[in-house]
């Protein structure tokens, strides 16, 4: 199918974008009092939309960034055109920039492309999940114990949003929780078995897009974290995982979401002096 090479095409035109504005430390202004936006969201959203445009002229376009296409096309791009913004914006270098397309309500074509490690990841429904076009899989974890997994919290609305709890309490149940800012390149990182596991409350479609059907893709299971099917266009949650870690993650999900705290969090006495 000719709608992944045009995607991957375009996503490694536009991290080229992102790589050289990232050279040249480029300021950022706040859409919100946390959440970051920079010239280069904007002109690597313009360069993507303008893309698919000449390419797809009739197909649906969902960008973060406003610059979107509306049609009653059954396709639909998602398109975050920089994911991982407040890193990009900090020098810290871990962004990427991420193309989803879906079909009738599913996913059929995703990219993520890491232009600082020049690492881009594939995947075609029906058709595996690749990175730099070498066949990829979830890792074969079989306990949460031994899991390195990794979260993110939102940057609207981080105040309503209670996933610290789910944090802690994850972490100490296993060798580590990461919180890389790149929910995209989490799941891609989940598909290519560095991470065992990642979750988030409050993800927007085009964080999800490309990076669940990766996962799906390469063998691993993806759901909402109350293990009802993810949806990318509405769900308020996300668990994707390696397969065999899903029953046990969703087990302990659930004790959180019922109040029941396995581990309890010191207080501040505990570093007050
Ligand atoms: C954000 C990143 C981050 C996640 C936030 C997202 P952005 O996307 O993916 O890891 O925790 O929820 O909004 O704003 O950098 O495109
Ligand atoms: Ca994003
Ligand atoms: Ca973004």
């Amino acid at each position: 199918m000719h709608f992944l090479e045009t995607a991957a095409e375009i996503a490694r035109e536009a991290g080229a974008l992102l790589a050289t504005a990232f050279e040249r430390r480029i300021g950022y202004e706040t859409k919100g009092k946390f959440d970051l936006v920079t010239e280069a969201d904007r002109a690597s959203e313009k360069l993507i939309v303008e893309r698919l445009r000449s390419h797809f002229p009739a197909h649906e376009i969902v960008a973060e960034e406003g610059g979107g296409y509306q049609s009653a096309s059954e396709y639909r791009w998602y398109v975050d055109p920089l994911d991982g913004t407040t890193n990009f914006a900090h020098s810290f270098p871990t962004f990427n920039v991420t193309l989803g397309l879906e079909r009738a309500g599913e996913m059929v074509a995703g990219v993520v492309f890491d232009p600082v490690r020049q690492e881009i990841f594939t995947a075609e429904r029906g058709a595996g999940a690749y990175l730099n076009n070498r066949r990829m899989h979830v890792s074969q974890i079989k306990r949460l114990n031994d899991s390195l997994s990794s979260t993110g919290f939102p940057s609207r609305k981080r105040n309503h949003n209670a996933n610290i709890h789910f944090y802690y309490q994850l972490a100490m149940a296993s060798h580590g929780v990461r919180r890389t800012g790149s929910a995209a390149l989490d799941l891609a990182y989940v598909a290519c078995g560095r991470l065992d596991f990642f979750w988030e409350f409050g993800l927007k479609p085009w964080d999800m897009a490309a990076g669940t059907l990766l996962v799906a893709e390469a063998g691993g299971r993806v759901s909402d974290m109350k293990g009802q099917p993810h949806v990318v266009a509405s769900s308020e949650h996300l668990l994707a995982d390696n397969g065999s870690l899903h029953d046990e993650v969703l087990a302990m999900f659930a004790e959180i979401f019922r109040g029941e705290f396995r581990s309890v969090m010191p207080g501040v006495e505990a570093v007050a002096g």
